[in-house]
C-alpha cells in the first residue's frame, strides 16, 4: 500500500520532511536514544538541510542523531560532487553537532573497499533485524530515470544483492558510487520518497499505479518489509496521479 503525500511545493514538502525529523529525534532523545538516519545526495535534499539549518539549528537534538548516507560518489569529500560534501556546507557547518554523530560514506577509498568498510560499520553500529541493519528512517530521492540510492536501471542485480552496500555505476557518467543495497533499504523502519518536479511525474504514475513493466524501476523495488513507505510529492511530481 502506496501513502502518498502531495505538497503544494518543494518547500512544504521540506518543511514536513523537517518537521518529522525534530519529532523523530526529540522522541529519541527523551530516551536518550539515538535517531539512525539515512540521508541521500542530489539536489532534492538541499532545500531541506537549508531548512533544518536555518529554522531548526536550535530547536533539533543534533546530538541524538546519527547521520550516514544511503549513497555517495566515489570522488574525495571536497568534490563539488560529494554527497558528504553537499550536506557538511549547507548543514553540518551551520549547527552544534558532534563529528561522530556523522558517518560519512568515504568516497576517496576504493570503491570495493568502502562498500566494504561502510557495511561493517552499518553492522556495528545499527540495531539489526532480520539479520540486517535497520535505519530509523531513510530519506530516498528518485532520479529521472527511476534510479533510486545508486541503483540505476541497467544494474537491477544490484536488487537481489545479499550485501548491505555495492558499488553503483552511473549509466551515462560511468561515475562509481558506494551504495545501500534494497536488503538495507527495506529494512527500515521508516522509508520517505522526497520527489519533486514535472520530469519524474510520469515515472511516478507508473510506479504508483503499477503500470506497466514498473519493475524496471529501481525506485519500484523499494518495498519496506513493514510496509512503511510515504511518497512525498510536490504538485508537479504528482500532476499524473
Ligand atoms: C545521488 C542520490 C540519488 C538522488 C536521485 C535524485 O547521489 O544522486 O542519492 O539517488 O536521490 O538522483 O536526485 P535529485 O534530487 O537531484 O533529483
Amino acid at each position: 500500500m502506496n501513502h502518498i503525500n502531495i505538497f503544494h511545493t518543494s518547500l512544504e514538502l521540506a518543511k514536513e520532511i523537517a518537521r518529522l525529523i525534530q519529532q523523530k529525534a526529540n522522541e529519541k532523545a527523551a530516551c536518550n536514544e539515538q535517531l539512525y538516519l539515512a540521508i541521500s545526495g542530489g539536489n532534492t535534499p538541499k532545500l531541506l538541510f537549508e531548512l533544518l539549518a536555518e529554522e531548526y539549528k536550535t530547536s533539533i537534538p543534533w546530538n541524538n542523531i546519527q547521520f550516514y548516507w544511503v549513497d555517495e560518489r566515489c570522488v574525495p569529500p571536497e568534490d563539488d560532487e560529494s554527497n558528504y560534501g553537499v550536506a557538511n556546507d549547507i548543514l553540518f557547518n551551520q549547527i552544534e553537532i558532534n563529528e561522530s554523530q556523522i558517518e560519512r560514506i568515504k568516497g576517496e577509498n576504493d570503491p570495493s573497499e568502502e562498500a566494504l568498510r561502510y557495511s561493517g560499520i552499518l553492522s556495528s553500529q545499527l540495531p539489526v533485524e532480520n539479520g540486517t541493519p535497520s535505519f530509523d528512517l531513510i530519506l530516498l530521492g528518485m532520479g529521472d530515470d527511476g534510479h533510486t540510492a545508486s541503483i540505476f536501471p541497467n544494474q537491477l542485480e544490484l536488487i537481489k544483492s545479499d550485501n548491505f552496500c555495492e558499488v553503483g555505476i552511473h549509466p551515462t557518467s560511468g561515475q562509481k558510487r558506494v551504495t545501500l543495497t534494497t536488503k538495507v533499504i527495506n529494512n527500515a523502519v521508516a522509508t520517505i520518497f522526497l520527489v519533486t518536479g514535472k520530469n519524474k511525474a510520469e515515472i511516478i504514475k507508473e510506479i504508483i499505479a503499477k503500470k506497466g513493466n514498473y519493475t524496471k524501476y529501481p525506485a519500484a523495488n523499494v518495498k519496506p518489509h513493514n510496509g512503511n513507505l510515504v511518497w512525498m510529492l510536490d504538485k508537479e511530481a504528482s500532476m499524473l496521479l
